[in-house]
């Protein structure tokens, strides 16, 4: 049976207190989609008694809600997704943070899904520095999506996958099995993932670049500026910050500079 109006609403409500997940008209089919799984899951099929109860425990960190906040995520992403973010990282931050003497950059990839954008960076990465990235660079992913974690550590994807890959690249930093390919040793020393809420306190150290790309869209204001506070205060002075193009967030103005290439845009913690 199809939820009525009004019961959507109130699981939209529901959801939105409880994760500062936005959901505006045209993301009605998906909630609705995604929450008969969920019903499913859960053996109910009556929308008004299932809403009650998701009413009644929102707030306590109960396994209905976690596994409806779970099925809401969307995992999409790809190997070099935003290529200008590459460019810059090779053209602007990794020379101008070696220069300024860093000896090891950390970088950050907020909502890294399965892996993708932070096996793209140390690509990047080792194509700049060859066989001194791994010493030079550190990356770490984090997601809130345990199965999404899983696979970005299993490092193993299919031919669709790969089609943004660079065929030199494909070549270089994948070991081809079956139809699959793995991320090749050298590539994953460089990279590590963790699951961590974006949406909590950040105690992970200061990072040298954040990419946070196609994750904040999917929040309501304030939780977007709550986000992005908590990753500007983790940059270290000099450290850049990169956003997805339909981000939706304000960016950075105090204490920050936009540095504008043909490339992209990147915003820079101004140096001490
Ligand atoms: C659309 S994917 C983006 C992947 C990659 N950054 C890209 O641009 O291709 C969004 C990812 O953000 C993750 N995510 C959503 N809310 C999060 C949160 N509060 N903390 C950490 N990750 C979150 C989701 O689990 C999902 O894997």
């Amino acid at each position: 049976m199809a939820p009525t109006s009004a019961e959507l609403q109130r699981l939209a409500t529901v959801i939105t207190r409880r994760t500062g997940m936005a959901f505006p008209s045209s993301r009605m089919p998906f909630l609705t989609a995604r929450a008969r799984a969920v019903m499913a899951w859960a053996g109910a099929d009556n929308w008004d008694s299932w809403l009650s109860e998701l009413e009644a425990s929102a707030g306590n960190d109960d396994r209905l809600c976690e596994a409806l906040e779970e099925a809401l995520q969307v995992h999409e992403t790809c190997f070099f997704r935003y290529p200008g973010h590459h460019a810059l990282l090779s053209d602007v931050v990794l020379p101008d943070s070696l220069a300024a003497g860093a000896t090891r950059l950390r970088i950050l990839s907020v909502g890294c899904s399965t892996g993708q954008e932070a096996y793209s960076l140390a690509m990047t990465a080792r194509e700049n520095l060859g066989g001194d990235a791994p010493r030079q660079v550190e990356i770490l992913g984090v997601d809130v999506g345990r199965a999404a974690l899983a696979a970005a550590r299993r490092g193993i994807y299919g031919p669709l996958s790969v089609a943004t890959v660079p065929p030199l690249y494909l070549e270089r930093y994948f070991e081809p099995d079956g139809a699959a390919f793995t991320a090749r040793p050298e590539l994953r020393a460089m990279v590590r993932f963790l699951r961590h809420d974006i949406r909590r306190e950040l105690y992970l150290g200061k990072f040298d670049a954040i990419f946070c790309c196609n994750v904040c869209l999917y929040f309501m204001r304030p939780t977007k500026d709550q986000i992005l506070a908590r990753l500007t205060a983790a940059l270290r002075r000099g450290g850049y910050l990169f956003l997805g193009h339909a981000e939706g967030v304000t960016p950075p103005v105090d204490n920050f500079r936009t540095i504008h290439r043909p490339s992209g845009v990147v915003f820079q913690r101004i140096p001490a």
